[in-house]
């Protein structure tokens, strides 16, 4: 494994499988009476989240105490962030006081890169911008493999607000390079010009791209990130591209319905397949401690950092 993790752009299939095989040990630790190991014993690990976080903040937290690293969880609302003091300088001070890594949400694409550039400590990257999301992918893969047995060949549909979507980006790196078929669908106003150029395919029919999907991935409608008009209105974005139980029954018999969450239910996903059986979405969440087990002990160096 290289220094940081900032995408998975930067990672080889070898390294996925890796993190995800690794992730598959680190699972059984969770189902423990005590589920903790001293790996990371001795080990200081910052998250510092200048967006706000539920999922991924909360899994980083379990899976540094599960491995008795040193953890702490600055609150960017509370320091000095909020009196101007910049991501740099925010990020100078942290070091200073020499943890080994710095778990870093922010809501500027390229602030990871930009802090491995600078950081003698370890950055993982848990979500920079519109840029990458890289353990929500590789959660996300745990996840499927687990399902399906496999990830090459599979047709994996990605439906949702894909112009502000660094779930997206990660996902498809991923998925492409570990050999599945992608097909990506959204309102033309959220399709990021030249997807095609990643190896996905592209339609506006949300039907067509779930026609005999194994995986049904959703996103959420960052309302946030959008300053202008993108869609009509969100009762008619449900309309055209919401995931009913009558679109879920295009794909797979056996198919799996994702969402990384936060949802807007009735917006992008219907309660009833939210909720319905071929759901993983809260075994996404909990797939997701695993994961960032596995990246936090693969990043201290492995069997030869222990
Ligand atoms: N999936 C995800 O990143 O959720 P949070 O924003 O709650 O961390």
């Amino acid at each position: 494994m290289k220094k940081d993790l900032l995408g998975i752009a930067e990672l080889s299939s070898e390294e996925i499988y890796l993190i995800l095989d690794t992730a598959e040990a680190m699972r059984e630790i969770g189902q423990r009476p005590i589920k903790k190991v001293p790996t990371l014993r001795g080990k200081t690990v910052v998250n510092l989240f200048f967006e706000p976080s539920t999922r991924t903040r909360t899994s980083f937290e379990i899976a540094e105490k599960r491995l008795s690293a040193d953890t702490l969880s600055i609150a960017v609302a509370a320091s000095s962030v909020l009196k101007g003091e910049t991501l740099v300088d925010t990020a100078m001070n942290i070091e200073a006081m020499s943890p080994d890594m710095i778990v870093v949400r922010h809501a500027a694409s390229g602030a990871c890169h930009l802090l491995s550039r600078i950081c003698r400590s370890r950055i993982i990257n848990a979500g920079d911008g519109m840029h990458e999301h890289p353990t929500q992918a590789l959660l996300d893969a745990f996840t499927i493999r687990e399902h399906k047995k496999r990830i090459d060949g599979l047709k994996v549909a990605i439906v949702g607000d894909l112009l502000h979507s660094r779930v997206l980006r990660s996902n498809v790196l991923l998925l492409t390079k570990l050999g599945a078929e992608v097909w990506v669908s959204g309102p033309r106003t959220l399709v990021p010009a030249g997807m095609e150029r990643f190896g996905v395919r592209v339609s506006t029919s949300v039907e067509e791209a779930v026609a005999d999907a194994d995986v049904i991935m959703m996103l959420r409608i960052q309302q946030e990130r959008m300053q202008g008009a993108f869609i009509p209105s969100l009762r008619e974005y449900f309309t055209v591209f919401g995931m009913t139980a009558e679109r879920v029954a295009r794909a797979k018999p056996d198919a799996i319905i994702m969402h990384p969450g936060p949802m807007n239910r009735g917006v992008e996903i219907a309660s009833e397949v939210a909720d319905g059986p071929y759901s993983v979405i809260l075994e996404q969440v909990a797939n997701g401690v695993a994961v960032r087990m596995a990246v936090l002990y693969l990043l201290a160096g492995g069997p030869e950092g222990e």
